[in-house]
């Protein structure tokens, strides 16, 4: 019923104003507080037309339509190694690291106006030419935008953790992900992850270790359990998961 070839029906059952209402499978977010106003829509006007990435759509407002591409060189008019990080928030992570690293190319994925605008505003202040943001599904810029084998790192920080089991099915990281994350990434290319949610954690690392065709960089130390990575900077919202005392746990792994 919810096959690829019917999904521009509404899946019944969904209500209207969910976002998976079009889509195959549930999504990992959901609708809010997506107006700009203020100092982020004159961030969103001001900067837009340097950063923003416009998709082909799908039937729905974030999705990704199949015959959507994305020309790297011709985006950023060279050629240089690529990170893209999922869920990038109000990107502090992404943009730290495309003023810290300008020989790299750095693609944020998220699905939330107000954080792109903000994420913009910062590159912006700082004249960054090596970030672009799209306002996208992940699931389906991996499946569908991005060229196989054309991500030299994916990042996957905090991702909303869904904690009410009847809810799991709505996370980002599952079997389904890691086919679209291993289609991207280019061989030998990292998947970097980071949460706060313990339980999340461990199935982070049950789908990635059930699946051969990724290698854990930290493989039989202290759980497989990676360091953190110090590309990783304190975004506000770890910072708010460790003030209400909750452990952070991070994950590398290599694709094959
Ligand atoms: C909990 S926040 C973490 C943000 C950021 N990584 C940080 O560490 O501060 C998760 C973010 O993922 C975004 N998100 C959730 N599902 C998404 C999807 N399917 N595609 C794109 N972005 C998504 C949300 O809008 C939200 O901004």
């Amino acid at each position: 019923m919810n096959s690829p070839e019917n999904r521009k029906q509404p899946v019944s059952g969904r209500a209207v104003d969910d976002p998976s209402y079009y889509r195959s499978e549930p999504v990992s977010f959901v609708r809010r507080g997506s107006r700009l106003q203020g100092r982020r829509l004159a961030a969103w006007e001001k900067y837009a037309g340097q950063y923003l990435y416009e998709v082909p759509r799908d039937i729905a407002d974030t999705s990704v339509s199949r015959q959507a591409g994305f020309d790297q060189e011709a985006v950023f008019g060279r050629t240089a190694p690529l990170t893209v990080e999922i869920g990038s928030g109000l990107g502090e992570a992404i943009v730290t690291a495309a003023a810290a690293h300008p020989e790299r190319d750095y693609l944020a994925v998220e699905v939330y106006a107000p954080g792109l605008a903000q994420l913009m505003l910062r590159a912006g202040k700082q004249g960054l030419t090596n970030v672009r943001v799209i306002q996208a599904n992940a699931p389906e810029v991996l499946e569908h935008l991005l060229a196989p084998g054309s991500v030299d790192e994916l990042w996957v920080f905090f991702p909303d953790p869904w904690h009410k089991s009847r809810h799991h099915k709505r996370r980002l990281v599952k079997e389904s992900f890691a086919d679209r994350a291993h289609r991207a990434l280019r061989p030998g290319g990292l998947w970097r992850l980071a949460t706060d949610w313990e339980e999340y954690a461990h199935q982070m690392r049950d789908v990635l270790e059930a699946d051969t065709r990724f290698e854990n960089l930290h493989d039989g130390e202290a759980g497989g359990w990676a360091p953190r990575f110090e590309g990783r900077v304190q975004t506000s919202f770890e910072t708010k998961a460790l003030a209400a005392g909750r452990s952070i746990f991070d994950l590398a792994y290599r694709r094959r």
